[in-house]
């Protein structure tokens, strides 16, 4: 028995998938990396923008033929284009047999077993929030960066966003839950653990996640604590010195600020105003002065002039972030904002579009390029496929790391590199990788 999982979306589908695949070998199924092999083949899907759910009907559209060929197989669509189109999913592809939300994703043994058996088009979609459940066992073996949930869902709608539709209101995981669950992916071997939520600073409802990355700091053997995603309208001078304070939580912040005009952000619902999102960037600066700071940006929000447009291009060439991830906007279903006028057209959402991603390219060169020259502590992950220059020693190994800031760096070096810390010099720049010499 084979399984075969394509993942779509953001790093909490990457940790849902990871644990789909830990129940189904489980179950007794081993992973593989092609659908020609596999016995059931499962797409973890995201919604968040309409260009990912695209992407997922035209790949499902292509099983069609391998279905009619090969009758044997199971194929399930999970995540959050399962919660939101439900059974509309099986009008479009006959040939998948379950479709599953991400609150359900602990049916999903059940639903391939009923399928085996005989069942077909069933969906477990009603949940609207995940059961708390121990993950500790769920986990792929032996990452040395491991993700670890701490939060699932979202209260906050923003309004352009699907996630609380599709992902269900927020819970917070028990603490006791997430610290074992974190010192047994330490026994096993991982020295970064990445806390995931769709605003981790809300965990626990009473602002008790500096005393989460308190207790994950106290453990003996993690090397480096990161956390996201962070929400400007609950992160603030609390967290940012807990950051100065605790040696292991890297100096990295994603901040989101979506847009640098104040009518967009109301419009968005984000709950600040760009003012405050610029005061949390001094405080976060003079906390930790050395820190990354990345972001999410939205262009072509409905009604976004040239005005607003141009405010968030002068916020983002003030700030200078270190990367920053820019969309185009594209409504989406049960949103407020889909009910307005999608009024930007595609050619300003592109043009917008490159302008940013102008931009942000010549601010991240140019703070690659003040590394050259800097010491960096870098943590070693794999082996690098490609040699990073033409200068690179063909019979060598390179060793893919990343620096605390999270920039990735490759080096020459031994393969028992990976998984420990060291220092490298930086001494190039190719593309948005850094190249070093182990000092
Ligand atoms: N259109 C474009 N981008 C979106 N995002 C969320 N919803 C939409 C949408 N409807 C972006 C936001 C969010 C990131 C994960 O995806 O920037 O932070
Ligand atoms: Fe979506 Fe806003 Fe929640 Fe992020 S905080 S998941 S953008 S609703």
């Amino acid at each position: 028995m084979k399984v075969f999982l394509k993942t779509y979306g953001c790093q909490m589908n990457e940790r849902d998938s990871e644990i789909i695949i830990s129940m189904m070998m489980q179950e007794g199924y081993t992973s593989v990396q092609s659908y020609e092999e596999a016995s059931l083949i499962i797409f973890n899907t995201c919604s968040v923008r309409k260009h990912a759910e695209d992407r997922v009907w035209g790949k499902l559209a292509e099983l069609k033929r391998l279905k009619i060929d090969r009758n044997d197989i199971v194929i399930g669509l999970v995540g959050c284009m399962g919660k939101a189109y439900g059974k509309e999913i099986f009008k479009k592809l006959v040939h998948v047999d379950f479709v599953c939300g991400p609150a359900n994703i602990y049916d999903i043994p059940s639903l391939v077993d009923r399928v085996i058996s005989g069942e077909n088009h069933i969906t477990a979609i009603k949940k609207t929030k995940r059961p708390i459940k121990k993950e500790g066992t769920l986990h792929s073996s032996g990452p040395i960066r491991a993700f670890v949930n701490i939060t699932e869902g979202c209260d906050n709608f923003c309004s352009y966003c699907i996630v609380p539709y599709v992902r269900g209101r927020e819970i917070s995981r028990p603490q006791k839950d997430i610290i074992d669950e974190i010192k047994q992916l330490v026994d096993n071997g991982a020295k970064e653990v990445t806390l995931l939520g769709q605003n981790v600073n809300s965990y626990g409802k009473d602002k008790d996640f500096i005393k989460l990355l308190e207790k994950t700091n106290k453990i003996e053997g993690l090397k480096r604590i990161r956390f996201m995603t962070s929400h400007p309208k609950d992160a603030g001078i609390r967290l940012f010195k807990a950051m100065a304070g605790l040696d292991k939580v890297c100096e990295h912040l994603h901040l989101p600020m979506q847009s640098g005009s104040g009518r967009i952000l109301k419009l968005m619902n984000r709950g600040y105003t760009s003012s405050h999102y610029l005061e949390l960037i001094d405080d976060m600066r003079k906390a930790v002065p050395d820190c990354a700071i990345t972001t999410d940006i939205i262009v072509g929000f409905p009604s976004e002039s040239e005005k607003d447009f141009k405010d968030t291009y002068e916020i983002m060439k003030r700030i200078e972030f270190d990367s920053a991830f820019i969309f185009k906007y594209s409504p989406r279903p049960f949103t407020k904002a889909s009910q307005m006028d999608d009024d930007v057209s595609m050619e300003a959402k592109k043009e917008r579009n490159q302008v940013l991603l102008h931009l942000q390219d010549e601010i991240s060169r140019k703070k690659h390029e003040l590394l050259i020259g800097k010491t960096e502590n870098v943590l070693g992950l794999s082996v690098a496929k490609k040699k990073p220059d033409s200068s690179s020693n063909l019979s060598a190994t390179y060793i893919k790391t990343r620096t605390r800031k999270n920039y990735q760096l490759v080096c020459k070096g031994d393969k028992q590199l990976i998984g420990t810390i060291f220092d490298v010099k930086v001494k190039d720049v190719q593309g948005n990788t850094l190249i070093g010499n182990i000092v």
